[in-house]
């Protein structure tokens, strides 16, 4: 952090939420709290909530959440730093001058650096291919019918034909050989000392959801191998967890997204009006990335090469998405390759209609089945069919299941008894096709123990945020040892401090002490855990005597957590066994109590 922790408060305080978000989304009030449509995500009815007690935000549909500093990082895709200084020169606070030395400069967050190590390099590429020297790239992607917008809302760029020009230039901005080269940007041997990775390609930076720029994709002009060379994995480009062009993608406002093979995939869907393309980066698609798209849609249209290698990658997608529940359909590009031929060839509107008209996924894998046998053939034939029916007994719903099994029939003209004979006969043999394999439905997920306690910590954090009376009643029971997650009991220890001295305690003001958005949202998500009704949404209990029942069973769930907690780490954990014997009294006690509200 470079500006003291008082000056950030000041900042802080000095910016009131309420006015910061209305100047983005629409609110409206509703109670003490301001409610819409969340920026953040895509969404038809308001869960984005703004409380102007409490100074945060928080969105009941993603779960992201934070204080006004928060909401412009992620806005304004703005660093802690920058933040900072806009909402100072919004409130007219004068920030104290920074001259970094050294000395800092090491101490700055080593993510931070390196993420300022990519977006310099990226402001050097692009400088260069809209320089004298970069003249061939230009050429090479209006050839390929970008145009200039595209170029420049991408952020594309040029690498010179040189080994150490970047270097050069990242060295003369003061950072060191070995952070270029953890920055992806270098490699470093004894003959050739530090040396540039990209040299003589045209570039194309790869930003996460918040526009930071965390690697590169370089594409030789022409031929050449490697096609395409992509930034190794770092600290800040974890390739398993990002996706090109989610960036733009995330406030498509569709309630689906469509997944390319490649970065000039994406491009030219972007160009061509469909802002909803994202890409895996240079690797295959991964459940981190499946996830990530869950955040954001409800089903991913595939659009993957059509050939043997494509297809064999949409089938694992497709497998990928499910687990996550997320709908996945598949895109017909026929008879061209990729998105970019088919729309250079055919143009934007035939592109909508394919994809409108984009193949449910169990079509196309009982598709894809159907090339392996000989349908002329009687056994063949059959042995298709027995394997439709492995398949089909794959869907947990009997619904889903009869419907499938419907539009299978009419398509292959099989009489609908017969088939649906053949899948009970294999379900009640138990045979269907392995889950993996056949991918229809995701394993019924455990309730993990670790989460619930978890979640006990959170109620009773936001719940004593709220009404801090409850705080003298509770505080015979619960102390901040009892919060086993490491942040959490962080918060909670100074929570209960500034309790305990009568002072008022802003929640908003904790959420600065982390620079990390991330981090910021986990502390957010603790001051606005609720309880939740039947549709998920945050439920009001009016009645009192519930609300007492209610809060002491958090409590004996919080207790008993901590307990387990510290009995498992007996041995590790110097203080675990006065925890353990002085916990299991209380929770005595505490089962023995009724708390009393209001
Ligand atoms: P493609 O070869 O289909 O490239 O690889 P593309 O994106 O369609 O690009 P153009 O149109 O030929 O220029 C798809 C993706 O696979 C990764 C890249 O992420 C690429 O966008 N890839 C491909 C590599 O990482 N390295 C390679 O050598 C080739
Ligand atoms: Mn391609």
């Amino acid at each position: 952090m470079y500006y003291p922790d008082e000056i950030i408060e000041e900042v802080r305080s000095k910016n009131d939420i309420v006015d910061i978000v209305s100047g983005y989304v629409r609110l409206q009030k509703k109670g003490a709290n301001y409610v819409g449509l969340c920026p953040f995500h895509n969404e038809k009815t308001g869960s984005f909530m703004v409380s102007s007690t409490k100074q945060m935000f928080y969105c009941f549909g993603c779960h992201t959440g934070g204080n006004v500093i928060t909401f412009l990082m992620k806005h304004e895709n703005a660093t802690f730093q920058e933040a900072i200084e806009k909402l100072a020169d919004r409130a007219g606070v004068k920030l104290p001058e920074l001259k970094l030395n050294e000395e800092q400069k090491k101490q700055m967050s080593e993510k931070s650096i390196l993420l300022e190590i990519n977006k310099e390099a990226a402001k050097y590429f692009y400088y260069q291919l809209r320089g004298k020297p970069g003249e061939l790239g230009m050429k090479y992607f209006t050839d390929r019918k970008l145009t200039s917008d595209t170029i420049n809302s991408f952020g594309l760029g040029f690498s010179l034909p040189y080994s150490d020009d970047l270097v050069k230039y990242l060295k003369q901005k003061g950072y060191t050989d070995e952070l270029i080269v953890k920055a992806g940007l270098a490699s470093h041997d004894e003959k050739r000392g530090t040396h540039d990775k990209f040299w003589n390609r045209v570039m194309f930076p790869i930003q996460d959801i918040n526009h930071r720029v965390i690697g590169f994709g370089g594409r030789v002009m022409g031929e050449g191998e490697p096609k395409y060379l992509n930034s190794p994995e770092t600290p800040i480009f974890d390739k398993s967890r990002n996706l090109f062009g989610l960036n733009f993608a995330r406030s498509s406002r569709k309630d689906y997204l469509i997944l390319c093979e490649g970065y000039m995939d994406v491009i030219s869907m972007h160009q061509a009006g469909f802002k909803e393309a994202v890409a895996s980066l240079g690797t295959a698609f991964t459940s981190g990335q499946a996830n990530l798209l869950k955040r954001f849609c409800n089903s991913v249209i595939l659009s993957y090469d059509s050939d043997g290698a494509g297809t064999n990658a949409a089938l694992r997608a497709i497998g990928i998405l499910r687990e996550v529940e997320l709908t996945a359909k598949v895109l017909d590009l026929n008879p061209y390759k990729d998105p970019d031929e088919f729309i250079k060839n055919l143009g934007s509107e035939k592109l909508q209609e394919r994809i409108d008209n984009a193949k449910n996924s169990f079509f196309f894998e009982i598709e894809v089945l159907e090339r392996g046998y000989d349908l002329k053939d009687p056994d063949s034939k059959t042995a298709f069919y027995r394997e439709i029916a492995k398949r089909i007994c794959g869907f947990a719903d009997e619904v889903e299941r009869n419907n499938y099994i419907d539009a299978i029939c009419e398509r292959y003209s099989i009489s609908t008894d017969a088939m649906k004979k053949m899948v009970i006969g294999y379900a009640a043999a138990g045979i269907s096709r392995p889950l993996e394999q056949m991918a229809v439905k995701p394993a019924i997920k455990k309730a993990d123990p670790e989460e619930g306690r978890k979640r006990s910590q959170r109620l009773l954090i936001t719940w004593i945020s709220e009404d801090n009376s409850i705080f003298e009643k509770i505080s015979p029971y619960i102390s901040p040892h009892d919060f086993t997650d490491e942040m959490y009991q962080k918060i909670a220890e100074k929570l209960f401090e500034s309790l305990k001295d009568d002072n008022k305690i802003e929640p908003a003001s904790f959420i600065s002490a982390f620079e990390d958005e991330e981090d910021q949202k986990r502390v957010a998500e603790l001051f606005n855990t609720k309880l939740l009704n039947s549709d998920g949404l945050p439920a009001e209990i009016d009645d009192i005597r519930e609300r007492e029942k209610t809060l002491h069973d958090i409590l004996v769930s919080v207790k008993t957590g901590s307990l387990e907690y510290y009995s498992r780490n007996i041995g590790s954990n110097p203080n675990a066994i006065t925890r353990v014997v002085e916990g299991k009294k209380l929770l005595e006690d505490l089962k023995k109590t009724k708390i009393k509200l209001g």
